[in-house]
């Protein structure tokens, strides 16, 4: 069976650099309280009205696309994931294919949040190996900015994320220790709640635990949504911050060790770790518990913050333009994020 390589591959992040001091215009935060907890100093915000989730990913595709040596017509299949669309439905997918002028290719959207571009290759990884699709697109792109509660009351979610997209062409390769590995997806609903932006949406609380049915959503009918959700922070992600932090520095080693027994192969084998940029303090945990040297780690939150399903693509990207990815080195890749999911590929670049 064939291996899928990558191709070609791009990032985009926006012009606008937003600083912790910036965010203390919105919110009762601080520099200091920032960087000790998340690593985080800066992010980028996308411009309000001329840049979209699907845009940036243009931007990003763009990239990708061009040092794959291909043209936006050589694209066969589309997979875009994101938790932030443009619009509830349909997905940026579609909204990508016309702004590139693609052919009438598929176009799927995945929305697994921050292990959503782990997903979407291994979706892809599936297509080239069975020989369906030869140049699939894969972008990973958010623009948080845009609904984030900016309040003291959303500041425990709104200084973590930032805004950004990157893209990877995948394709079939007939070179023998090059490409991807294997692939590992794992979920775990049980604390689907702890980390979720509940609204709008057509739950109408029958699986909200009592602590977050904060209003009783029955009484207002059969609303997709209402003035209620919003003067109730509902339509913000929520976080329990310490319950993600506790189950993410155990699900991430588990997720990279599980690609690496499949293989054969040992955390010393490892060239280059590209954790989800979730948190720095997530990264050191994981690092230290792998006994990962910092030459063997690759961590980008400190400029863009968590763009959460565009954080892969973006620092495998960074990386590889920085000289730190050479062909041949082993690349592993891990996600973290709500759902709960989790998710790692393992590849030889
Ligand atoms: N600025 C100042 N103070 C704050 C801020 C802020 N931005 N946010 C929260 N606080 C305060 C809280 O109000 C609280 O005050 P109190 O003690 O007076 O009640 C105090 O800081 C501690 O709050 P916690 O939420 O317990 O803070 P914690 O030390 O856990 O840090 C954080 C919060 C950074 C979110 C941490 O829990 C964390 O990193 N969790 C992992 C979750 C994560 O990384 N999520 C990213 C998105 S999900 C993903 O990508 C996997």
């Amino acid at each position: 069976m064939k291996k899928s390589i990558i191709a070609g591959i791009g990032m985009y992040v926006p012009t606008n650099v937003v600083t912790n001091n910036d965010l203390l215009k919105y919110m009762d935060t601080s520099d200091e309280w920032i960087q000790e907890r998340t690593g985080i100093k800066e992010r980028r915000y996308a411009h309000r009205t001329e840049e979209t989730t699907t845009t940036m990913g243009v931007e990003a595709a763009t990239i990708a696309i061009e040092r794959a040596g291909i043209t936006p017509q050589d694209i066969d299949f589309i997979i875009f994931a994101t938790l932030s669309p443009d619009y509830y439905f349909p997905g940026c997918g579609v909204l990508l294919q016309r702004a590139m002028k693609m052919k009438e290719i598929g176009a799927l959207d995945v929305r697994n949040q921050c292990s959503g571009f782990v997903y979407a290759l291994t979706v892809a990884d599936q297509f080239i190996k069975t020989g369906m699709y030869k140049n699939i697109l894969v972008v990973g792109a958010e623009k948080h900015s845009f609904g984030l509660d900016f309040s003291t009351r959303g500041r425990n979610v709104s200084v973590i994320f930032g805004d950004g997209a990157g893209a990877v062409v995948l394709q079939p390769t007939e070179e023998a220790n090059r490409g991807i590995l294997s692939n590992h997806l794992h979920s775990d609903g049980e604390s689907a709640e702890i980390l979720a932006m509940y609204n709008p949406g057509t739950h109408a609380n029958h699986w909200m635990p009592e602590k977050y049915a904060s209003f009783d959503q029955a009484e207002i009918g059969q609303m997709f949504f209402s003035h209620a959700m919003i003067d109730d922070a509902q339509v913000f992600p929520n976080m329990d911050g310490p319950a993600v932090f506790k189950k993410a520095v155990v699900k991430f080693p588990e997720v990279i060790m599980e690609a690496l027994n499949a293989n054969n192969l040992q955390t010393t084998d490892i060239n280059l770790l590209i954790p989800h940029q979730a948190n720095l303090r997530i990264a050191q945990f994981v690092q230290q518990k792998l006994k990962l040297s910092d030459n063997q780690v690759y961590n980008n939150i400190q400029q863009y913050g968590n763009t959460t399903a565009a954080s892969v693509p973006i620092a495998l990207c960074e990386a590889w333009e920085k000289g730190k990815i050479k062909e041949g080195d082993l690349v592993c890749l891990a996600a973290f994020g709500s759902g709960f999911t989790w998710a790692s590929t393992l590849m030889r670049w």
